[in-house]
């Protein structure tokens, strides 16, 4: 019987995946990260942010899934074992979340969401113009499993829709700006900035002052990748100055945002606490259940962690 070692939830949470894969695969032996166990027995691992070195010590090891689409907290592990495929998790539901999450976003900063929230606490009763979906031109940093999801839900309600990535992807409707250079010319057309991106060393505080003020005048800005790739005192610092009108970030370094943190009470910024898109235990069993009968058939799993390129 196939062993599949976890470590995403702590005990509470393993008692859940248990459950679930033994529905799911019911041939697959399910082990807690925690539990006593042989390292040399284990075939597959279910994990978010392992210990360095416990997966190197595991030499039978055939494929390991990150618990979420990032695999941020796997490979800030020098010793993690790189010829073992690494598979992100990203079974259907991921990527509709995350375009529901984006739609959601851009609504209500257009909509200004965070200003009637404001209103409604102190019973306030204000109406003010707002630009519509068609006059808002989104930007979109990442076109890749979520990116392309968030575009085509951003289309659908009217959004003129532009992706900045590294290659062609070919999406209709999307107008592409590839690499660095065409960097400058995304920014300035675009209203609303949504980031997307993976954590790599290239994109590592990407959302910072001169990023901001090269869009146009009172531009939204939303993050939903990782805390990575915010300076967040820039970002304070823009919606203080009028350089941002609004923001949405679901994102933050460190996790969970300090209570007395100046994010949490902006009037100008929504905080939500990393939750754009996060599947249900048992979509993401059935995903890794799946993957795991693909590779058992001789099959390749995916999508892969790559990496050469980082993400
Ligand atoms: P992905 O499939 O790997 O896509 C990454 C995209 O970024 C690709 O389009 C890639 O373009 C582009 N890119 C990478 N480096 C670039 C660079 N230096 N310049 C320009 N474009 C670059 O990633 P994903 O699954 O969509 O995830 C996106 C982000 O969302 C990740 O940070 C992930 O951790 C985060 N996430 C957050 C949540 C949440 O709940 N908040 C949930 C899921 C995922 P090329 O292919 O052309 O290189
Ligand atoms: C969540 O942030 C994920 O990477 O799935």
């Amino acid at each position: 019987m196939a062993k599949l070692i976890i470590k995403s939830g702590g005990a509470e949470g393993f008692a859940e995946w248990r459950r679930h894969f033994a529905a799911c695969a019911p041939g697959l032996e399910t082990i807690f990260w925690e539990a006593p166990h042989d390292p040399a027995s284990i075939d597959y691992a279910l994990v978010w942010d392992p210990e360095p070195g416990r997966l190197a010590a595991m030499p039978r090891l055939r494929c390991i899934f990150s618990s979420g689409a990032g695999v941020d907290g796997i490979i800030r592990d020098p010793s993690w074992p790189v010829h073992v495929p690494l598979v992100r998790m990203t079974p259907p539901g991921a990527a509709q979340r995350m375009a529901e999450y984006v739609a959601w976003a851009a609504l209500h900063l257009i909509r200004g969401g965070r200003r009637m929230a404001l209103n409604q606490a102190c019973g306030r009763w204000e109406d003010f113009d707002h630009p519509i979906a068609p006059e808002t031109r989104v930007g979109l940093m990442g076109l890749g499993v979520m990116g392309a999801a968030a575009a085509r839900a951003l289309l659908a309600l009217g959004f003129p829709v532009a992706g900045w990535t590294r290659r062609s992807k070919g999406l209709p409707g999307v107008e592409e700006f590839l690499g660095d250079q065409a960097l400058p010319a995304f920014l300035a057309r675009t209203d609303l900035l949504v980031c997307l991106l993976p954590a790599t060393p290239e994109t590592r505080h990407i959302l910072s002052a001169p990023l901001l003020s090269a869009l146009p005048r009172g531009a939204m800005l939303v993050n939903a990748a990782r805390g990575w790739h915010q300076k967040i005192e820039d970002i304070l610092a823009a919606l203080d100055e009028g350089q941002l009108s609004g923001a949405v970030l679901d994102v933050f370094e460190p996790e969970p945002l300090p209570p007395d943190h100046p994010a949490w009470s902006h009037p100008r910024l929504t905080v939500t606490p990393h939750v754009a898109s996060l599947p249900s235990r048992a979509e993401r069993a059935r995903f890794v259940a799946e993957q795991i009968a693909l590779l058992e058939a001789g099959g390749t799993p995916g999508p892969l962690f790559d990496p050469a390129r980082g993400y």
